[in-house]
């Protein structure tokens, strides 16, 4: 049994295949790369996963050996993301389930990160760290649902990373590029560490550390500051989360989860709780099709499926409003 999963919530349009013992056959992925200087633009992106779809799917599909007839469901995630984007991946989606007669399953991106951390890292029940660039959640399970025990209240982490990269010039990719700055700097300097109960908020953040740098201080002390507080903010809250929840292990998921600094924070933050700590492996740490795969395939055995009809997307879907029949 196979189940083909697309993703297509911001920059990446990626189709993964699994099979029912959650093996990953396939994960093609085509990344679009905003011009230099600037962020994803939604209707850009959507153009590039239209035009790069068909090529694709047929080249996962062929990593097996299979056509689309062989498939027995398509996975798609409905949100949370970009709405041109999800639109986009949501449109083939529907054409490919009603046109070879397949049982569309609806996947929740944010959850899909989740699965396939939990499932690469052999981790059962971790507290889940999910970072990059759209989204910042603490997150455990707890009776049927992700619950979120933290997340941002304005910028995603990896988006301020990124933003702070662009406004300073830094070049792609932002994350690499600002923590090599931080890492030359010397001096911490006094920034808004906001966090507020068990959220966070880098706004603030961003606007006083570019008007430092406004103010003549050295970039690289600037860089080294901002990744300090950022990085400081999160640590603080999955500290409190793994006191809270009990959990014996922390679980890194999401594109920022490739920041080499923030990992060796948590690392020792771990080791300092006596729980193991794991990342999600590169390859399934920023947007794939094989997330949205694997999650769409646990989801199918536990016969979760939707009209093709009444398939919108959710730009705004939250982890908490989901249930998860399969845990
Ligand atoms: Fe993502």
């Amino acid at each position: 049994m196979y189940v083909l999963g697309i993703e297509s919530t911001a920059h990446t349009f990626g189709v993964g295949i699994v099979d029912e013992n959650l093996n990953i056959l396939a994960n093609v992925n085509s990344t679009y790369v905003p011009q230099k200087g600037k962020g994803i633009h939604p209707r850009e992106a959507a153009i590039h996963h239209s035009e790069n779809a068909s090529n694709v799917i047929k080249e996962a599909l062929s990593k097996l050996n299979v056509s689309i007839k062989d498939i027995d469901a398509i996975a798609i995630t409905l949100g949370p993301g970009l709405g041109p984007c999800l639109r986009t991946g949501a449109t083939i989606a529907r054409f490919l389930s009603l046109q070879y007669e397949k049982p569309l399953v609806p996947v929740n991106h944010a959850i899909a990160h989740l699965e396939i951390a939990r499932y690469t890292c052999n981790e059962e029940d971790p507290l889940l760290v999910y970072i990059a660039g759209g989204n910042t959640i603490i997150t455990t399970f707890v009776e049927g649902r992700y619950r979120i025990f933290g997340e941002t209240q304005d910028i995603p982490l990896g988006n301020a990373v990124d933003y702070f990269g662009r406004m300073i010039g830094v070049g792609y990719p932002e994350l690499i590029n600002v923590e090599k700055l931080a890492m030359k700097g010397e001096k911490i300097l006094d920034l808004p560490l906001v966090v507020k109960g068990q959220d966070v908020s880098y706004s603030g953040l961003i606007t006083s550390a570019l008007k430092l740098i406004k103010d003549g201080y050295k970039i690289e002390d600037v860089a080294l500051s901002f990744i300090e507080y950022a990085y400081s903010m999160l640590c603080e809250t999955v500290e409190r989360a793994i006191v809270y929840t009990n959990k014996e292990s922390i679980v890194l998921t999401g594109g920022t989860s490739r920041s080499i600094i923030l990992k060796d924070k948590m690392e020792k933050l771990a080791k300092g709780q006596n729980v193991r700590f794991k990342v999600v492996p590169a390859e399934y740490a920023g947007d794939n099709g094989a997330m949205i795969a694997l999650t769409g395939m646990l989801a199918f055995k536990c016969k979760v499926s939707i009209d093709p009809r009444k398939s919108y997307v959710k730009p705004m879907w939250r982890i908490d409003q989901v249930d998860i029949p399969w845990r």
